[in-house]
């Protein structure tokens, strides 16, 4: 498959410390792209970082609990004003609710964190960097869903992502004519802190497919499956 050359660009990449995040951050890397590491504390991406400059990459670490709108726009103001300009925004960070088993009586505050967390800061990072994407004429923006289904017990976390998909199918039209490509990613069921130890894929896993909405000229508004991908030769 041809791709395309991302040496030297920037991807901001949230929930970079573990998981997905970390393998996506990696993948990046070894593709020549310098990336900005997002978690709650800045010491949970510092051993990433080290690895990443061993890749040869520049790294850029920050940090904000995505709860919490002050500290999101103090990361987003911080960036903004004097971070590299971002080419490259994969929106992963997100939490999982409690399993519900009493699914009749599924507390407001689920729907309530999981919705600030993700989806109200997901498209806040969004529209804090399309701007800029659009002037450059050129970006991708790749925001992490999931293939939850037919689990009411964790339907917060699911309606969630059910909002991800559908900022992301309403957006990305009005994109593309710009150069900026929006997508979304199912990683598929893998074994991350969020995933769970019973999930059937290994992490690493979610490579190469979790790079294909970046790496090729692609659609927009479409749905990428990592695990479609995965074992795929190179
Ligand atoms: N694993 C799966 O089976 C699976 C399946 C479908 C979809 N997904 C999606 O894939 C993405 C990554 O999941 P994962 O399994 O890699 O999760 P994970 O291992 O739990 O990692 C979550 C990442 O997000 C960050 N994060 C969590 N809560 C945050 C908050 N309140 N504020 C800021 N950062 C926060 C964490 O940073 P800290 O280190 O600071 O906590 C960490 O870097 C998510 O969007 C998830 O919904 C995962």
């Amino acid at each position: 498959m041809e791709t395309i050359d991302i040496s030297g660009k920037w991807a901001l990449v949230t929930g970079a410390s573990r998981g997905v995040g970390r393998q996506i951050s990696l993948g990046l890397a070894r593709a020549g792209c310098n990336v900005v590491l997002h978690s709650r504390l800045l010491e949970s991406t510092a051993t990433l970082a080290a690895e990443l400059h061993e890749l040869g990459v520049q790294t850029h670490q920050v940090a904000a609990e995505l709860s919490d709108a002050a500290e999101l726009t103090s990361m987003l103001e911080s960036l903004l004003q004097s971070g590299p300009e971002i080419d490259i925004l994969y929106n992963n960070a997100a939490i999982m609710t409690p399993y519900r088993q009493d699914w009749l009586n599924i507390p407001d505050e689920d729907y309530q964190r999981s919705f600030q967390v993700n989806v109200i800061a997901l498209s806040r990072i969004c529209h804090a960097f399309i701007p800029g994407m659009k002037s450059r004429k050129w970006g991708r923006i790749v925001n992490v869903t999931s293939g939850i289904q037919d689990q009411p017990e964790l339907i917060a976390y699911s309606i969630s992502k059910g909002a991800v998909d559908k900022f992301t199918t309403d957006t990305s039209g009005h994109l593309a004519e710009h150069g900026v490509l929006m997508n979304t990613l199912d990683p598929g069921w893998l074994r991350t802190d969020l995933g769970g130890p019973n999930a059937p894929g290994d992490v690493t896993s979610v490579l190469p497919g979790a790079l294909i909405p970046v790496l090729t000229e692609t659609t927009h508004g479409q749905l990428f499956r990592a695990q479609d991908y995965a074992n795929a030769q190179e």
